[in-house]
């Protein structure tokens, strides 16, 4: 679905009159391709600034990465900036980063970036030490709301011990720096614990890894099987009868079986643990991708759209889990479960009540199991997408669909590729450090931001 305005305030004429009236002009996002890489991780020079062992360690590793870095820049563009902010004691210890950082950000480029490296606070830090770091996301989360011209702002939170070079740190800074990350800005990612490995070859990291997807027969979930195969994955795409043509379509395209399957059904989840095996002999990602929305308000529910809603929404994907977590021997690398949740489910919505306890339980049900799958090497984490431009989407009044696009720090709704992006870089070996997390890809959304 296009944004005629965007396109407007883009073009000609019409990008002069919205300029001369101030009108808010959305930027084209620098996106990813999904069935290609080959687009630059990075547009222009990376800024890492702050002192200390951290910021030396993660400058190092982005020269690895062939990037061009530098610790101080004057004058020219910026492709993004790193705040190393992980060895704060105190909050007056933030101002130097700070001091060099405000001159840089009028540098940033269109879809530049600014990352932040931070920690989580524990009970023992002192009182000057928790401010400081409790700091550091008010400063994350505005600067998000301020940079221009499709840039984000986003952070890494290590956990206590967890070290700035770890697999997962790593896979998120350069998640957070490369354009697979567009629509995700505001947002702080937990790293937990040392736990994965980095990929041999970061443009297939999810090489030799058999993955499940729901509802891929189109939308999201029809990306989501597009990008895990461009990864390196071998995909399965369930989806139910009715969209059988599409969901051959898709799976041919990617290469990949398709199961027509009702995921509510008692019977699937058996089925399709015994169609894997058959075909694959592993299971290494599922995607709980498939959704409904029935919207009224809770004053005029129906018993009907009450029950629907729960049983695709969350039943399903209890019962999945079930037969799952019972099945250790399928996923000899631990299994990684990524569920679709919604901003609806974390700030709720005028008329979702269902779908926002169903969204808001997946929340709740990927924090308990992440612990269960831990056990076995596995995660469990969420992607819960803002506005995205799909036929869910599209059913919306035009109206209220202009509106809702506009409410976010990026004035624009996201696209299926931005969430796929989110879900497979959650599904690749270098984030098995990331449990139990909900990313949201909604362009800081002013819902629940
Ligand atoms: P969509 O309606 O375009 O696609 C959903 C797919 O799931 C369809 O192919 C449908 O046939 C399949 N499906 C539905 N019930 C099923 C069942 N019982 N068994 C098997 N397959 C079934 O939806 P869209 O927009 O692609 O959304 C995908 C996910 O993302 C959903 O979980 C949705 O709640 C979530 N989401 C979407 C947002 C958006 O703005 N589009 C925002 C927030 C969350």
């Amino acid at each position: 679905m296009s944004d005629t305005y965007l396109n407007l305030v883009n073009s000609g004429l019409t990008k002069k009159i919205a300029k001369q009236f101030g009108l808010p002009r959305p930027a084209r996002l620098r996106r990813t391709d999904p069935k290609s890489i080959d687009a630059p991780l990075v547009t222009g020079p990376v800024v890492v600034l702050g002192t200390g062992a951290d910021a030396d360690t993660l400058a190092t590793t982005l020269l690895d990465w062939e990037l061009d870095v530098r610790r101080t820049m004057r004058g020219g563009r910026v492709g993004a900036l790193v705040l190393m902010l992980t060895e704060l004691t105190a909050p007056e210890d933030a101002a130097e980063v700070v001091d060099q950082a405000g001159p840089l950000m009028k540098a940033l480029g269109p879809s530049g970036r600014v990352v932040v490296l931070t920690r989580a606070a524990t009970e023992q830090d002192s009182p000057a030490r928790a401010a400081a770091l409790a700091g550091v996301e008010g400063l994350w989360r505005s600067v998000a709301k301020e940079v221009r011209y499709g840039a984000t702002a986003n952070a890494v939170v290590l956990r206590d011990g967890v070290g700035v070079d770890a697999p997962a740190a790593l896979g998120a800074v350069r998640f957070l720096l490369s354009a697979r990350s567009a629509f995700v800005s505001g947002q702080g990612l937990q790293v937990s614990s040392d736990a994965g490995t980095l990929p041999a070859d970061w443009t297939k990291p999810l090489a030799g890894k058999v993955a499940v997807v729901t509802g891929a027969a189109r939308g999201i979930g029809a990306q989501i099987a597009r990008v895990l195969h461009r990864e390196g994955a071998q995909v399965v795409g369930v989806d139910v009868p009715a969209a059988g043509e599409s969901l051959a379509s898709v799976m041919n395209e990617v290469g990949g079986t398709a199961i027509q399957a009702d995921i509510t059904d008692e019977t699937t989840p058996a089925r399709l643990i015994e169609r894997v095996r058959e075909r694959y002999g592993r299971l290494d990602v599922l995607v709980h991708n498939a959704g409904i929305t029935r919207d009224k308000l809770l004053a005029n529910m129906t018993p009907d759209r009450w029950r629907s809603v729960v049983a695709v929404n969350l039943r399903a994907q209890a019962q999945m889990n079930e037969a799952l977590l019972a099945t250790p021997d399928l996923s000899p690398d631990g299994l990684r479960i990524i569920s679709l949740a919604s901003t609806s489910g974390i700030a709720g919505n005028r008329g979702q009540s269902n779908y926002a306890f169903t969204k808001a339980g997946v929340i709740g049900m990927t924090r308990s199991l992440a612990p269960l799958l831990a056990e076995h090497s596995g995660t469990a984490n969420a992607v819960a997408p803002g506005f995205i431009e799909t036929e869910m989407t599209a059913r919306i009044p035009a109206l209220q669909r202009q509106v809702a696009r506009r409410l976010n720090s990026l004035q624009q709704g996201g696209k299926p590729v931005d969430v796929a992006e989110a879900v497979s870089f959650l599904a690749s070996p270098q984030s098995a450090g990331i449990n139990g997390q909900t990313l949201r890809v909604c362009g800081q959304h002013l819902m629940g931001a």
